[in-house]
């Protein structure tokens, strides 16, 4: 791979946060709602933003300095003053909705008002949450860090949860959070967003306890395999154990094997075929097909 090699001092402010939102992407959205000092409402998003404790539960955001002139934003102020926000999930049903809120109103116009969003009253701190999302969590704010004084510096606003809501119709049937119901937005480059649900969505699943057996344990001629690729081989290392000469013997006996064998190429073609049975999550057969040479 021919890099770019970029060093952050040489580079325009501008350019290089750039380089940033679209390498540490996608970003989960915080829509954070507080109150200034008069009680009025204000809602922004902000997705330099995550989760970085769950005991005790800690999220923190970024609020930046405004790269145009350098001042800083109505949620920071707001939260000095009052050390209270309502941090609220993006859903794709409020996406336009939540651009709206990023606007730079005048201080003391509610964004509530001009995003059509309903305030609803919180249970432990003032700032209300949104109605329209599915998720709102209750935070006391415990730290604020500043990064630097100049446009773009960042003020980790550090939150402890107190309270969280999540609607129901987002749960499946173990409570758990179902990724398709709660359809979150993530934010990436630019103006690009993820909707994250549907395709978007790959469910992983690795074993964690025996370790698995990983990379070095694979035989050389599957790690330097011209067909299979790098999650193929990712698939084969996150196994617990290698095929026994049983599964090896059964693998034999699938006639498609003996279709493959039968070829001139035989060893691409065993590859491929045991390459389809990796696609189908068929990982043991796969796996045996590639070491039937180790057959006795
Ligand atoms: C999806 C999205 C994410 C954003 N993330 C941030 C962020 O992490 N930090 C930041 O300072 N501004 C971020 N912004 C810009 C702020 O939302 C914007 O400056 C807003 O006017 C701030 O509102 P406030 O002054 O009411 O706090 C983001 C905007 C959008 C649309």
């Amino acid at each position: 791979m021919e890099m770019l090699h970029i060093n952050p001092k040489d580079t325009n402010h501008k350019d290089f946060h750039q380089f940033i939102l679209g390498t540490v992407a996608p970003r989960p959205i915080a829509f954070v709602s507080t109150l200034d000092e008069n009680g009025i409402q204000n809602l922004a998003p902000y997705s330099f933003f995550n989760a970085y404790s769950s005991n005790p539960p800690i999220l923190v955001f970024s609020s930046n300095r405004r790269g145009t002139n350098n001042t800083t934003k109505d949620t920071l102020e707001n939260i000095r003053k009052t050390g209270e926000c309502v941090i609220n999930a993006v859903t794709y049903s409020i996406v336009r909705q939540m651009t709206i809120a990023s606007v730079d109103f005048p201080k003391g116009v509610s964004e509530f008002s001009k995003t059509g969003l309903t305030p609803i009253p919180s249970e432990l701190v003032k700032p209300p949450r949104v109605a329209e999302s599915p998720a709102h969590m209750e935070c006391k704010v415990k730290d604020i860090i500043t990064l630097g004084e100049h446009g773009g510096a960042g003020h980790l606003i550090i939150c402890e949860i107190l309270r969280m809501h999540v609607a129901k119709n987002v749960l499946d049937e173990r409570n758990r959070i179902d990724p398709n119901k709660i359809d979150l937005m993530g934010r990436m480059g630019r103006a690009h967003y993820v909707r994250c649900s549907g395709d978007a969505i790959h469910t992983i699943v690795q074993d964690y306890l025996p370790v698995t057996i990983g990379y070095d344990q694979l035989p050389t001629s599957i790690l330097h395999s011209p067909v299979l690729t790098g999650n193929d081989l990712g698939k084969l290392a996150g196994m617990v154990t290698l095929p026994t000469q049983e599964e090896i013997l059964i693998a034999r006996q699938n006639p498609e094997v003996s279709t493959a064998l039968s070829q001139i190429n035989s060893a691409e073609a065993l590859h491929y075929l045991a390459k389809s049975y990796l696609d189908k999550g068929e990982t043991i057969l796969g796996m045996s097909i590639l070491m039937l040479d180790q057959l006795n």
